[in-house]
């Protein structure tokens, strides 16, 4: 398939949290069938959390990955939860490529503990993120699709669709997301923009928090039930993902609008 005549060529796509994991999947992926992307990334750690984010490096290789596939890649160091820089690096990729027709809010964080020992701080950083981080990309990205209709693809979680334990904030902002992108949906279907959810099963990324699995092991092994997937996988591929991230982008899925897609191995009828 050449990226000429791929199934989202010459779309113009925003990507959060592009620079590792997921959102470097999902921008490959969109680039080989054609897409320019905008990748955006904090590129540097939060001291609330016990894993790395991404470096500059990375975000670099994306944008190399992306140009491997003879498309264009604008990449911009912001964090999604500042609205006012997210806004003026959403502008600057959108001149340079001529227009946008999508936005993927991807950058998401996780914290871990047991109801008792989580932390304010856990709370705010990751509904800020997560949730407040998600609306700042998809308002970032409204006012370039309204002319025209778009998509707007908000990543949340099987945890935004099932209680998922031990990790109170992260499911909140997960069922967070999907409300903002129901209620959303609502308000700019007369304009042609569709707005809709996807809820990944477990995916091995950088987002890898130890104290997980040893809460799990130690302290509640009553829970693991809860993460186990239906089909016989331990995690799905982040390709999984990216495929649906495609359907959605494309014109495939012109008339979808308001839905939860589940890429979940099962795990949400469990
Ligand atoms: N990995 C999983 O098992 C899993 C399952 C379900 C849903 N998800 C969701 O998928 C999305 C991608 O996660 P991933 O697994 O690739 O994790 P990851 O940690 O590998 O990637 C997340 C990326 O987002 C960036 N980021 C974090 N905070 C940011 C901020 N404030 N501003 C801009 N960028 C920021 C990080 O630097 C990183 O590059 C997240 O929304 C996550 O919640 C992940």
């Amino acid at each position: 398939m050449s990226a000429s005549n791929g199934r989202v060529a010459g779309k113009r796509v925003l990507v959060t949290g592009a620079a590792r994991g997921m959102g470097r999947s999902h921008a490959v992926r969109l680039a080989e069938e054609g897409a320019d992307l905008i990748l955006v990334d904090i590129c540097e750690s939060l001291p609330t959390l016990e894993y790395p984010l991404a470096s500059p490096e990375d975000l670099e290789e994306t944008a190399r990955l992306v140009e491997k596939h003879d498309r264009r890649a604008i990449t911009h160091i912001v964090d999604v939860r500042d609205s006012t820089a997210l806004a003026a690096a959403v502008d600057d990729g959108v001149e340079q490529l001529g227009g946008l027709d999508a936005a993927v809010a991807n950058a998401g964080v996780l914290t871990v503990g047991t109801w008792d020992t989580t932390t304010p701080d856990q709370w705010r950083t990751v509904l800020d993120v997560n949730l407040i981080g998600t609306w700042n990309t998809c308002a970032a990205a409204l006012p370039h699709l309204v002319e025209r209709g778009g998509s707007l693809i908000n990543i949340s979680s099987a945890a935004g669709l099932k209680g998922t334990p031990l990790h109170l904030p992260y499911t909140a902002s997960k069922h967070g997301v999907v409300g903002l992108s129901r209620a959303l949906a609502n308000e700019l279907a007369a304009v042609n923009v569709r707005v809709n959810t996807v809820h990944p099963t477990g995916v091995e990324t950088g987002m890898r928090p130890e104290s997980l699995h040893e809460l799990l092991a130690d302290k509640r092994p009553d829970l693991v039930p809860v993460f186990l997937n239906a089909m016989p996988i331990v995690m799905a591929e982040a390709i999984d993902i990216s495929n649906a991230v495609l359907f959605l982008v494309s014109d495939e899925s012109r008339f979808v609008t308001g839905m939860e897609f589940k890429v979940d191995a099962g795990v949400t009828i469990r």
